[in-house]
């Protein structure tokens, strides 16, 4: 695995991390919990080896839970009556998937070091360990994240990007969160892996405006080919397809070429390109891959660390799905 040189590398981001907010720590389990980390590890080999499209469903989760009320697991939570919680936010439902997979690794750590292990960092690991499976990028995860105990559907509004935003509101919305526009572009390369619901784009193939029936952004052959597999808006039936054609199963830089050949799937990938300062950090990440997975490495750390409860904030939960 080339990605082994850069542990050192990661290491040092790590250190500069610690040092501007000293709250997470590498290797926070090991006198309680020693075996957390490979617990989780095991699972992750365990479900991608199943099935790829997990590893894509564990770094999104990742996101979607450090985006809304920061990194506590609030993604997790199941609905109680008359309170939908994030899990039933259109950007999650139904969409978000690889729970039985956090289950499954948290029945495990709670068997062997009972109330110890948060799911926050369950999340945080499982992220880091599907990236190294699917794209041979390695970092350290510094933990110690506590499990919130609120979580409500109509906080994806606002906090989690929809497709169709431009990339104004994309670097807004990032840094909204303290992610600066090279780290949003950065992680937008998660798109190199997994699926897309035909419903998050299909607008830009049927009648896109009073003008253009396509999007002129897509390349019409490849619209074309889309057709085909996606019904129109509004459908009931609603198909996936890979957001990344050239490489699906590979968390890569190959996504910025697919860009750069306007196959972008979702608007929100595409604009990276349409605006300057973004298409500046397309090309260059396009080009030079290893430095990508350098930047992707560290930016999926700094996202580990939005809004995280540690100390004696929040609470370690039992089962990941209910609040204590
Ligand atoms: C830049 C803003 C972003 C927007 C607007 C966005 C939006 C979306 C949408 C609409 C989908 C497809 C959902 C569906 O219809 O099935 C998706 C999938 C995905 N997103 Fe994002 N996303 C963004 C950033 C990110 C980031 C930062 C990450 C992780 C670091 C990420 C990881 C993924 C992955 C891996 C998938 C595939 C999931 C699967 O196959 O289950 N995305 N995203
Ligand atoms: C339709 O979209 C195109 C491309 O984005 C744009 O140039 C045009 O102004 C739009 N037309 C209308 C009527 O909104």
């Amino acid at each position: 695995m080339p990605s082994l040189k850069y542990s050192s590398c990661f290491i040092f981001f790590v250190g500069m991390f610690s040092v501007s907010l000293a709250t997470l720590k590498v290797g926070f389990y090991k006198s309680t919990c020693h075996s957390a980390e490979s617990i989780v590890r095991k699972a992750v080999d365990k479900a991608v080896s199943r099935n790829p499209g997990i590893a894509a469903a564990l770094i999104r989760m990742h996101f979607h839970d450090c985006f809304v009320r920061g990194c506590d697991a609030s993604v997790l939570l199941d609905s109680t009556p008359g309170r939908p919680s994030e899990k039933e936010h259109p950007a999650n439902k139904p969409s978000l998937r690889g729970f039985e997979v956090i289950d499954q690794a948290k029945a495990e750590i709670e068997a062997k070091c009972p109330r110890t292990v948060s799911c926050a960092d369950i999340i945080a690991f499982a992220a880091r360990d599907s990236a190294y499976k699917v794209g041979g990028i390695k970092y350290v995860v510094p933990s110690g994240r506590r499990d919130g105990r609120v979580s409500l559907r109509d906080e994806g509004f606002g906090n989690l990007p929809p497709p169709f935003f431009n990339a104004k509101q994309l670097e807004e919305n990032f840094a909204r969160k303290g992610l600066n526009l090279d780290e949003m572009v950065t992680l937008s390369g998660a798109h190199s892996i997994g699926v897309s619901h035909c419903s998050s784009f299909s607008d830009r193939l049927y009648s896109f405006n009073e003008t253009h029936l396509q999007d002129p952004s897509l390349d019409p052959e490849f619209a074309r080919q889309m057709r085909k597999r996606c019904p129109r808006p509004g459908s009931s039936h609603d198909p996936t397809v890979p957001l990344d054609v050239l490489t699906p199963h590979r968390l890569d830089n190959k996504y910025y070429t697919v860009l750069k050949n306007h196959h972008g799937l979702l608007t929100s990938d595409q604009t990276l390109l349409s605006s300057r300062a973004t298409a500046k950090i397309v090309r260059e990440n396009a080009r030079h891959g290893k430095a990508w997975a350098r930047k992707f490495a560290a930016a999926m750390i700094k996202m580990g660390y939005i809004e995280v409860l540690t100390g004696s904030k929040g609470e370690i939960r039992k089962n990941c799905r209910f609040v204590n």
